[in-house]
């Protein structure tokens, strides 16, 4: 009799931590990586060419006065800025089969389409300004389709930061210090492919 209860007893249990780690890597898991790997992957490749594009296109051609960057690039045929850079990039990854999204954000935004879009990215932005160091991740649906949604802050890294957002007619803060989290770059990652 007590020999059957503890086998029931322990079938019940390998049963249950089974289901409960179906339930948790099914939530957390792309393709076997868990999701917020593959956010911290993704935001290092996003990063580095930012990083390049800024430094090694928009900042050399400004200083051999070959080209310049500015917002209205498409009508007055200069650079795009490195934030738009990374904005329609976006654009084109989140429509492919990978289904792949990412934007910055700001709590401060110089267009009105980079503010926080729902209560989650109003979290997001919140914690990651206090909590600079550690992406901010939660789960979110997009209609029937669930995302990994991973938040990292986006420093003030140089005086040109501030200097453009400060100076800005449309935004809404001009007291940017170096080094201040200035928005964030959010990522979006399907939990289902
Ligand atoms: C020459 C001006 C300029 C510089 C330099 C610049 N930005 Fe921006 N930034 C903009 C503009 C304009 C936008 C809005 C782009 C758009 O339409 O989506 C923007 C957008 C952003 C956003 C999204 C929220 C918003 O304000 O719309 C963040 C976050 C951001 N920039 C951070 C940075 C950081 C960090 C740096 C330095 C590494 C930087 N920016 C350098 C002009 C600039």
């Amino acid at each position: 009799m007590i020999r059957k209860s503890l086998v029931l007893g322990i079938a019940s249990l390998l049963l249950l931590t089974s289901g409960y780690l179906g339930i948790s890597s099914g939530a957390k898991d792309a393709g076997g990586i868990p999701a917020e790997k593959v956010a911290d992957m993704l935001h290092a490749v996003i990063e580095s060419n930012r990083t390049f594009y800024t430094e090694h296109v928009v900042e050399r051609m400004q200083a051999k006065g070959a080209a310049v960057a500015s917002e209205n690039w498409r009508s007055e045929k200069t650079l795009p800025l490195p934030a738009q850079f990374l904005q329609e990039s976006a654009r084109l990854s989140v429509n492919s089969k990978a289904k792949v999204g990412y934007k910055l954000i700001s709590l401060w935004p110089i267009n009105k389409q980079n503010g926080a879009k729902s209560d989650a990215e109003q979290r997001g932005l919140t914690a990651t300004q206090q909590n600079p160091d550690r992406p901010h991740t939660e789960v979110v649906m997009n209609g029937a389709d669930a995302y990994l949604m991973a938040i990292y802050a986006d420093r003030a890294v140089s005086q040109a930061c501030i200097g453009c957002h400060n100076a800005h007619q449309d935004s809404p803060r001009h007291d940017f210090k170096q080094n201040d989290v200035m928005g964030a770059i959010m990522i979006m990652v399907p939990l289902k492919l």
